[in-house]
């Protein structure tokens, strides 16, 4: 099945979820003198649709456990929906088998939060680095090889005579500096970057980040960057896409969505951005408990929380809708005018 749109990838009514039960006999329990089957499930991602388009870099943001690194899994294919469809180019990949797979591989790179786990201690930089290339271009030759060896990590910035160190002879801003030169390497068009520099140094945050524009630009990137840090993607976003409890709650290109943040809990997370300015909104304290996607509340996710509650919103879930600004938010209370 194709879709016709001129989006690279394409995230159709996503939903994942976890089962939390156990197995067979952990789940059988005695109720009322009766063996049924009791299952529960983490509610990750719930009806999630969003498009990325070519040469953008979309960052999705959200406090930890809403699901970002869900989305980003699914859409790589290293998670199985549960319902929804994840297209590349027009071309439905979620259903395929491995070997279907193999092409969107070369195409689609992720890095991921940690350096220290996705490196292979026991490979030199070399070996990291050549694993790939090889695995995705068979008719490479060796020269050729460690030319695009040397290039890539010419681009991270790592000379290219340190490739027979092995990676736990780097600190952490170098690590992650040759996993994006082992992303880069295959010469991917998307890359799903998973908060890859929160957990870096802070005074080498920047230059990581940099350097990635920098390969965006050069290599004429796709990126859907994750992170929970609104400073980073002021600074790095084309568009952002707000997530809250496993859903959209809004997306907008970043300059608006910093200057007239639409939905209660996008306000909520600008207001708490520390700046030096005096424009700065007036802090929003939010109430009420963070729900568990293990009971996902009815209606709006965010009710419980928000301070523009009203009947409606705690029956009906709001459908991500498009303003006349372009904005796309999923609000009762922006629908309705009252916001
Ligand atoms: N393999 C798993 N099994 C059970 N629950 C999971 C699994 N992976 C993620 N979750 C749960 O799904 C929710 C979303 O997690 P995640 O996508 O990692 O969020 P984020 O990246 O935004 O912090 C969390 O409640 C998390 O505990
Ligand atoms: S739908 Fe209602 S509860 Fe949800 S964010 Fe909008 S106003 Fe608040
Ligand atoms: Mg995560």
């Amino acid at each position: 099945m194709t879709e016709q749109n001129n989006s690279l990838v394409q995230i159709r009514d996503l939903y994942k979820r976890f089962s939390i039960s156990g197995d067979l006999l952990d789940q059988l329990q005695f109720k009322g003198g009766k063996l049924i089957r009791h299952q529960e499930y983490v509610h990750a991602i719930n009806g999630v649709s969003l498009d990325v388009m070519p040469g953008e870099a979309l960052c999705v943001v959200g406090e930890s456990g809403c699901g970002k690194s869900t989305v980003a899994r699914t859409v790589m294919g290293l998670l199985t929906p549960t319902a929804g469809q994840i297209f590349y180019r027009g071309e439905r990949i979620d259903n395929l088998s491995d070997k279907q797979m193999l092409p969107y591989r070369k195409k689609m790179q992720m890095i991921f939060q940690n350096p220290y786990a996705s490196l292979n201690p026991r490979m030199t930089i070399m070996e990291t680095l050549r694993e790939p290339i090889r695995f995705h271009n068979r008719a490479m030759s060796s020269g050729e090889i460690r030319d695009k060896i040397a290039e890539v990590m010419l681009a991270v910035g790592v000379d290219p005579s340190w490739g027979e160190r092995y990676s736990h002879e780097f600190s952490g801003g170098q690590r992650q500096r040759i996993s994006i030169a082992r992303a880069l390497a295959v010469d991917p068009e998307f890359i799903v970057a998973d908060e890859p520099i929160s957990a870096l140094d802070v005074s080498i945050q920047a230059q990581v980040l940099n350097l990635m524009m920098d390969a965006q630009k050069e290599r004429n990137l796709t990126y859907l960057f994750i992170t929970h840090d609104l400073a980073v993607v002021e600074h790095f976003g084309t568009r952002v896409a707000v997530m809250y409890l496993g859903t959209l709650c809004e997306l907008a290109p970043t300059k608006q969505l910093f200057s007239s943040p639409r939905h209660p809990y996008t306000q909520a997370l600008m207001s708490a951005i520390p700046r030096l300015e005096d424009d700065r909104p007036d802090y929003i304290k939010l109430t009420g408990e963070v729900p568990t996607p293990v009971n996902l509340p009815s209606g709006c996710v965010f009710h419980g929380r928000c301070p523009h509650v009203n009947e409606r919103c705690k029956r009906e879930i709001p459908a991500l809708t498009l303003l006349q600004d372009g904005t796309q938010v999923a609000c009762h209370g922006v629908e309705e005018n009252r916001l």
